[in-house]
């Protein structure tokens, strides 16, 4: 009896190997039923008693021992502190290109300036002909755009300029807005072109605009982006979009001005195109040139981004090598 009652077993196994000891049918409780017939008719009734008890009890033992094994707790599950803090789950890098244009619309946003957006998929007309280009620009041209072929009107922006003219033609001035955003053009792909790539345009455009308003501008966003000992200077060029029109270079911010490989030893490298927004611009887009004026000027992220960190590549940007991506993550 005491042997029964405190059975143990390491596993189920063990339990197995316990019932079929006691309990099966070539068990030692079923031997003793096989004698128990044999056994004289007065001492039956309490040996029968005391047969039944010892079955109950290795019954009652074989399975409590078999619940207690298959709710234990298992051997992980023993190991495991769960008054742990949690594993931190690696956090992902931000992309280059959208750190440096967040960078750049905040910059912008302490001015005043607010985000618009406009589609990639454009019309001639937003693109092109409201920005005062001429019918036969080489822009125009299937080898520097991309048309949709059933509809040449239907094409991919090559410029953010496209949302300047978006929103003259839908809000009245003051505007003040940045356009960040996706273009496209149609170059063959090497490390210093893309068929697609990032700008960041923004336009100004209210009573009394001037060129100094311009230029103030820019030295502001030069100085947040580059630091504050950073000069610029404008040179003059030509947009169909802007009359008087200049591209800006900024003191250059690897040998800080004094020449070398990067800045082609003239101490200055080139970051953006500018100008005074063309009075037939604003005209086409519904807003009174005499009474307004504006200024416009559109950045390559690419271009700011490479400034900043050196990618040599431009392919890196698009290629979502983890081992380059994650190399940012200190940058947020
Ligand atoms: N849209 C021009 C480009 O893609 C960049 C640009 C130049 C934008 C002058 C402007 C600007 O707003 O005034 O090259």
């Amino acid at each position: 009896m005491a042997e029964i009652a405190n059975a143990s077993a390491p596993d189920l196994k063990g339990v197995e190997e316990l019932r079929i000891k006691y309990l099966s049918k070539k068990g030692e409780i079923s031997a003793l039923m096989q004698e128990f017939r044999t056994v004289a008719a007065d001492q039956k009734r309490e040996l029968g008693q005391r047969l039944n008890e010892l079955k109950n009890l290795a019954t009652d033992r074989i399975n409590a021992l078999r619940e207690q094994l298959e709710n234990a707790p298992s051997a992980s599950e023993l190991s495991a502190d769960l008054s742990r803090t949690a594993a931190p789950l690696p956090l992902g890098a931000r992309h280059p290109l959208s750190l440096v244009r967040d960078e750049i619309v905040s910059i912008f946003s302490r001015l005043g300036f607010t985000i618009a957006e406009g589609p990639e998929i454009e019309d001639d007309w937003h693109v092109f002909s409201s920005l005062n280009f001429a019918d036969d620009h080489p822009a125009r041209d299937m080898q520097d755009t991309f048309f949709i072929q059933r509809n040449p009107d239907i094409l991919l922006r090559t410029h953010t300029s496209s949302v300047q003219s978006r929103v003259m033609e839908t809000s009245r001035p003051p505007i003040r807005i940045i356009c960040p955003g996706r273009v496209y053009r149609n170059e063959a792909i090497s490390a210093r072109a893309h068929c697609f790539f990032h700008q960041v345009e923004a336009l100004y455009v209210d009573e009394n605009v001037s060129y100094a308003d311009l230029r103030q501008t820019l030295l502001y966003f030069a100085r947040e982006m580059f630091g504050a000992d950073t000069k610029i200077r404008l040179r003059p060029s030509y947009f169909p979009f802007t009359e008087p029109s200049a591209e800006m270079d900024i003191s250059c911010n690897i040998c800080g001005g004094k020449g070398c490989a990067f800045c082609k030893h003239t101490g200055w490298v080139e970051i953006l195109g500018c100008g005074m927004v063309d009075p037939n611009v604003l005209e086409a887009c519904g807003i009174d040139s005499k009474k307004y004026s504006g200024f416009a000027l559109g950045m390559g992220v690419e271009r700011i981004t490479n400034l900043k960190y050196r990618v040599k590549d431009l392919r890196m940007f698009s290629e979502n090598d983890r081992r380059f991506l994650n190399q940012f993550q200190a940058a947020h």
